[in-house]
């Protein structure tokens, strides 16, 4: 029989809570079509850090590479817990992960279900994908401080790209938008500042379009696309774009398609390999955690993205017709349902 050996990170804040409620929709779907999950749990996070002192040490690391996927939460400490240096979870332990497991496609998919209420006035048929860059732009860590505190102090973060990242993450690109109806491009960047990194970008756009006679392209810059993301989204099929860009512009595709507690994502190894890690795009919301209140339902349609990537496309689409049942239900809601709550009514729609 097919099995999954699965790595589970649940994290902080509403990590754990999205965690259960996704792994209870994995383990219903994986009964239905006959899959043996196994099921590993690591507790790593902020917590963790507090109890040990370690991050994550090169055993826990090893022992994860050894599975074949990975679910993650999310982590973050509170705002006011001046206990945790500012992003050590963030780095030490998610972009660590993303960057040693060579997760160079961060697929972020935005769609507007039907009867999900968007801030937009006039949304339209919104369902675009973003193809961020996952491994390289100003998230390598490769900057300094000089001076530190004094007025002449100089701070940098360099944004590094090459061109074998950018060349398989804009192919990967092509090769989804080649997959889809609308067959289309666009990327997203700043040519006119960013001069190095743009140009980069942009032949190598020009180069890989020449493979995809099929698929056309066009360009936008960022900030150009924060304002088409408002008024105009369904005009976007497949953005690429580079690591922080796409971070920001992925909060905001969240936003308008129902807001970020439906936001799903994974974290791609395309070649297969190490193992690919798939989270909701949301952080440990602080503000929210343990009170019940977070929506599980990005956490459960990060587990449909790894159904498809793990080779079970029917499983995935199971999940996602229990999801978008379940959305299109909510508009007659008027009570406010808890994470669990939520979480059981996906895992009842589950076919
Ligand atoms: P956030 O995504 O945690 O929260 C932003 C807002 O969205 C908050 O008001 C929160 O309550 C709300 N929200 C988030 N997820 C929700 C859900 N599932 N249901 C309902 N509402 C939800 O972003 P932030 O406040 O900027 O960051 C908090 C912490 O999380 C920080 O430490 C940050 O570094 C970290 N973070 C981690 C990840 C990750 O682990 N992948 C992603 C983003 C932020
Ligand atoms: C995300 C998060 C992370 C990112 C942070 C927590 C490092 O915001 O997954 O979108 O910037 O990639
Ligand atoms: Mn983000």
């Amino acid at each position: 029989t097919r099995s999954i050996d699965l790595a589970v990170i649940p994290g902080d804040g509403i990590g754990p809570e999205v965690v259960t409620e996704a792994v209870k929709v994995l383990r219903r779907v994986a009964e239905g079509a006959g899959v043996d999950l196994q099921l590993t749990e690591y507790d790593l996070g902020a917590n963790h850090w507090l109890e040990t002192g370690e991050v994550l040490n090169e055993d826990t690391l090893a022992a994860i590479r050894q599975h074949e996927v990975i679910l993650f939460g999310a982590v973050g400490a509170a705002p006011g817990d001046t206990r945790i240096p500012s992003g050590l979870i963030e780095r030490e332990l998610l972009l660590k992960l993303r960057f040693t497991l060579d997760h160079f496609v961060n697929l972020r998919p935005s769609k507007l279900y039907s009867g999900v209420p968007s801030p937009l006035a006039n949304p339209g048929d919104i369902d675009f994908v973003v193809v961020r860059e996952g491994t390289e732009g100003p998230y390598v860590g490769n900057g300094g401080a000089l001076r530190v505190g004094t007025p002449h102090e100089i701070a940098t973060e360099v944004s590094v790209n090459t061109a074998h990242g950018v060349e398989r993450v804009v192919r990967d690109a092509f090769s989804r938008a080649s997959r889809r109806e609308r067959k289309k491009v666009t990327l997203v960047h700043k040519h006119n500042v960013l001069v190095h990194a743009g140009h980069l970008w942009r032949r190598t756009v020009e180069a890989v379009a020449a493979e995809f006679p099929d698929v056309s392209h066009d360009y936008m810059h960022v900030d150009a696309a924060t304002i088409f993301m408002t008024t105009d989204p369904a005009r976007f099929d497949v953005i690429v774009t580079d690591n922080l860009f796409g971070d920001i512009l992925t909060d905001l595709a969240g936003a308008i398609t129902g807001g970020i507690g439906l936001a799903a994502s994974g974290n791609i190894n395309m070649d297969r390999t190490e193992p690919s890690m798939f989270e909701p795009v949301h952080g440990s919301a602080p503000d929210i955690a343990g009170q019940q209140k977070a929506d599980p339902t990005a956490a459960i349609l990060s587990v449909a993205l790894l159904l498809e990537h793990v080779g079970l496309p029917d499983a995935a689409r199971a999940v996602e017709r229990a999801v978008e049942e379940d959305i299109t239900s909510r508009a007659e809601l008027t009570d406010v349902r808890t994470t669990v709550e939520i979480g059981d009514a996906i895992v009842s729609l589950v076919a």
